[in-house]
């Protein structure tokens, strides 16, 4: 690598900062054994940046993350801050990170591991050898929409209103994520919408169709309701190569893709936006998992997750293929010694805390890629 990338690291609240500092070890790992050099700065997102700031993101921080390379990302909420007002939730640190980037494209990979395929909640025939790719849309419909709201109606009654809004090129984008994908893939997308109740489903299902059909009719394409892919997905998941859906489905299938694979704690994402000219994309990536609050600041959340997000970030961002597979490689091979935190415990394994698992990490990176 010529120059040093800029990596901006906000670790969030709650199991966060814990998850992140695991995923630091990986990465600074790489640096003294590869020859790699990350410029890795921190910053506040989140209930974090309101107890200092007073907002869920400053504009400083904005900047940061424009200016960075990649960003990695741990979560953000908790109870602490519910009471706020809607403009200065954790979560909007968040969304606002992912509208002013741009990232419309959420990768959510639901990867079964095969130490994990007990671990499940579902059947091990049912999730074992389990790999398929949700793409969600992540800057538009009803998370963005206006009009938005609470009002109060002339009989006293309140209204709270949502929007969901798409557009063509908004659609066009993000299907050609799933196609591209899926080109490297098993060649096999499903487009998941509402077309029988909402006519942003029914354009969705048309343009996914066009864009299918004009620029990518080498790539297989069928379309679901979104619930019946909910039902489909704990039925006979396996059925799935690539998933393209909306914002809020996107949100609700990958939670339920996350539990196929043994646990939420599991399961990486990147958030893309458009490739400028020199094919460069802004790039954010965070586990799936949320902040829970309830095990915070007790070494028991599971730092693999966003270990994966970092493996992403090498792979996505830096074409770092080799180093990818050599992250992926020690997360899967610290699951075989049967190593586990409590998410994915299983009768028989060995429980261990987040740092311990980030220890057993840096010995397999050791072992396998020194
Ligand atoms: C996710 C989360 C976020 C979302 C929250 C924290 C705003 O649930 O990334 O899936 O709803 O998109
Ligand atoms: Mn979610």
């Amino acid at each position: 690598m010529a120059s040093n990338e800029k990596v901006l690291f906000l670790p969030g609240d709650g199991i966060g900062p814990e998850v992140m500092a695991e995923a630091r070890r990986v990465l600074e790992w790489l640096e003294s054994n590869r020859a790699l050099g990350f410029d890795i700065t921190e910053g506040l997102a989140g209930g974090a940046s309101y107890d200092a700031h007073g907002v869920p993101l400053t504009d400083d921080t904005m900047e940061a993350a424009m200016d960075a390379d990649a960003v990695l990302f741990g979560s953000v909420g908790g109870p602490k801050w519910e009471g706020l007002d809607f403009s200065l939730k954790p979560e909007r640190g968040l969304l606002r990170l992912r509208k002013e980037m741009d990232l419309f494209a959420n990768l959510r990979p639901a990867i079964v591991f095969d130490a994990l395929a007990e671990a499940s909640t579902l059947k091990p025939e049912i999730v074992s050898g389990l790999d398929i790719m949700i793409v969600r849309e992540l800057t538009g419909g009803i998370y963005y929409g206006e009009p938005r709201g609470i009002e109060t109606l002339e009989n006293g009654a309140r209204r709270g209103i949502n929007t969901q809004v798409y557009t063509t090129p908004e659609i066009e984008r993000v299907a050609r994520v799933g196609f591209e994908l899926a080109r490297k893939r098993q060649g096999r997308v499903c487009s998941a919408e509402k077309a029988n109740v909402m006519e942003s489903g029914v354009l969705w299902r048309e343009e996914v169709q066009r864009v299918r059909d004009e620029e990518y009719p080498d790539v297989e394409l069928t379309h679901m309701y979104a619930d019946n892919a909910a039902m489909q997905l704990v039925r006979d998941p396996r059925q799935f190569d690539v998933i393209v859906t909306d914002n809020l489905f996107g949100d609700i299938l990958s939670d339920e893709a996350a539990m196929l694979t043994g646990s939420l704690g599991m399961l990486p994402s990147a958030s893309l936006g458009a490739a400028d000219d020199m094919g460069r994309r802004r790039a954010l990536y965070e586990p799936v998992h949320g902040s829970a609050p309830d095990i915070a600041g007790r070494g028991l959340a599971n730092p693999l997750a966003c270990v994966l997000s970092l493996g992403m970030m090498l792979r996505y961002s830096f074409d770092l293929g080799s180093e990818a597979d050599l992250v992926d490689t020690a997360v899967s091979n610290v699951l075989s010694e049967g190593l586990r935190t409590t998410d994915i415990m299983q009768p028989g394994k060995t429980g261990v805390s987040t740092s311990a698992m980030g220890d057993a990490l840096i010995r397999e990176l050791d072992k396998v890629g020194a």
